[in-house]
Parts: structure tokens; C-alpha cells; sequence
């Protein structure tokens, strides 16, 4: 408990070193933000580097980013780190992400932990290497009860093949009787996809210049508010995120209606 105190204000201490933290409205951050991490391939070939040197930065930055996210106290967190469409890649370039995720639990866990960090996986992890599904669910273990940003990894995540399993799902359970097909609703499927019992997507920031979601939340992101950088991920610091956070504090979101809110 004493760590995870003398954790948190160091961390704290390292954000409020950015004249932007001072600027930003601490009470408009978004309740859920989500970041595709896309350009690490980019970032290394630009400097002559194999694109598995870019995931290999990519992973200090999503520490620093994380380190943030915790200093500001956001609620979730999102990141893509892989998804459903990624296996088209070359073998050594899947298997070499596949090492760092494991490398990254074994390394950070501990540190998450006492930085208050709840982690939680969405997407297919079944598929995964035993190995890693085995790292993935005592990390989630160890921090469940941890009250601090909720930290979500999409791993072999397509939104896509999210809202086909919660409808496989629905569907089983509007056959088996337990509910009414008239008493499908939105919360019904919220309630059935991987990231039940989150707030929705309230900012969307990808790097790298591409403006696309490529499968990620389509649901959950119906009413985001996006950001894009031409910043690769590996280049993306503290600083970007803040500025980025900054933006949406004064942004007007209608929902559909006239408020100017
Ligand atoms: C994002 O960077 C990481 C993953 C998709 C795993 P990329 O590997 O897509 O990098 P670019 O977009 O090819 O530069
Ligand atoms: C999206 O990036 C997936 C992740 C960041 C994990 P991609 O690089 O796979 O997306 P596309 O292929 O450019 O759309
Ligand atoms: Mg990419």
C-alpha cells in the first residue's frame, strides 16, 4: 500500500512536469479513451530498422502513455495491440509481438500493481499461446480488486468478431428461453460484448496519419470524438497525449441533440 502511494505520486510528480498538465480541465478528461497504436512498422524503416525494432519502441511508449494516464487518474484506458486482421503478417513479425506481450507482462505487472492499474484483455484471447492466456489471466487476477485506471489491451481483437460472438450469444440465450427476442436493446448487446460494463468510447486517438478505425470498437466508439497524428506510436510521448487530451476538454459533443454541450 505504501509503494503503491509513493508509486502514484512519482508518477504524478513526472506528469506535472508538463506545463500542459497544469492547462488541462481535469474535470473534462474523457471517462474512456482509446488509442490504436499504429506506425511502429513505419517509424523503423524510416530509420533503416526492422519493423520489429518499431513494436519494441512502440512498447516504451504505451509504458510512458500508461504512466499518464495513471498520473492524470483517467478511468479506462483502451489500447489495440493486435488485432484480428494482424495474422496476415509475416510469421516472425506475429511471433515476435507475441514474445514482447509476454515479456511486457512478465516485466510490468508488478509495477502496474502498485500503481493501482486494474488490466483487463479483450478479444479472442483463447487463441492465444497457453503460455501467454496463462500471463494474461493472473495478470487480470492480480489486479482485479485494484480500484485505480482500468487498463484494457485488445489482443486479438476485431469489433467485428465482437458483436458476431455477443450475437452468437444473444442468440443462444433467446433459444434456450432466458430471453425475449422483443427484449433486445442496447444494453442487452453492451452487456454481451467483451467490454460489458465500461463506460463508451468518449476519445479516439490513432498516430501515424492513417484515418481509419481498422475493426477496432465499432461499437462502443458510436459517439467518440477522434484524434490523429501523423506522430509514428514509438514518437508519440506524454506530451502528445496531453495536448491530445487537452483538445477534447473543449470539444462541443451533441449526441444527436441541439445542447451545446
Ligand atoms: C502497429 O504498428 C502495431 C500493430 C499493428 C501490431 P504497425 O505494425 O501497424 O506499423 P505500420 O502501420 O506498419 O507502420
Ligand atoms: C490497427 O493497425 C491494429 C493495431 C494498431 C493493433 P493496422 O496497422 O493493423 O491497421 P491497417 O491495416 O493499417 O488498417
Ligand atoms: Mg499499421
Amino acid at each position: 500500500m505504501l509503494k503503491r502511494l509513493f508509486g502514484a505520486a512519482a508518477v504524478k510528480k513526472e506528469a506535472e512536469a508538463y506545463p500542459i498538465y497544469n492547462e488541462l480541465d481535469r474535470t473534462r478528461l474523457p471517462r474512456h479513451t482509446a488509442i490504436i497504436m499504429d506506425g511502429n512498422g513505419r517509424w523503423a524503416q524510416r530509420q533503416g530498422l526492422l519493423r520489429t525494432a518499431g513494436h519494441k519502441a512502440g512498447v516504451d511508449t504505451l509504458k510512458r502513455v500508461l504512466k499518464t494516464a495513471i498520473a492524470l487518474d483517467l478511468e479506462v484506458l483502451t489500447v489495440y495491440a493486435f488485432s484480428t486482421e494482424n495474422w496476415k503478417r509475416p510469421h516472425t513479425e506475429v511471433d515476435f509481438i507475441m514474445k514482447l506481450f509476454s515479456e511486457y507482462l512478465d516485466k510490468e505487472v508488478r509495477e502496474m500493481n502498485d500503481d493501482g492499474v486494474q488490466i483487463h484483455f479483450i478479444g479472442r484471447i483463447w487463441e492465444l499461446s497457453p503460455l501467454l492466456q496463462k500471463k494474461i489471466h493472473e495478470a487480470e487476477d492480480l489486479m482485479k480488486d485494484n480500484t485505480g485506471v482500468k487498463f484494457i489491451v485488445a489482443v486479438n481483437y476485431g469489433g467485428q468478431d465482437e458483436m458476431t460472438r455477443a450475437v452468437q450469444n444473444i442468440a443462444k440465450r433467446v433459444k434456450d428461453g432466458e430471453i425475449d427476442v422483443d427484449s433486445i436493446n442496447n444494453e442487452v448487446i453492451e452487456s454481451s460484448l467483451d467490454t460489458a460494463g465500461l463506460p463508451p468510447v468518449d476519445f479516439m486517438i490513432r498516430t501515424s496519419g492513417d484515418l481509419r478505425l481498422s475493426n477496432f470498437l465499432l461499437w462502443q466508439a458510436a459517439y467518440a470524438e477522434f484524434w490523429f497524428t501523423d506522430v509514428n506510436w514509438p514518437d508519440f510521448s506524454p506530451q502528445h497525449f496531453m495536448e491530445a487530451l487537452c483538445d477534447f476538454t473543449k470539444r462541443k459533443r451533441r449526441f444527436g441533440g441541439l445542447k451545446n454541450e
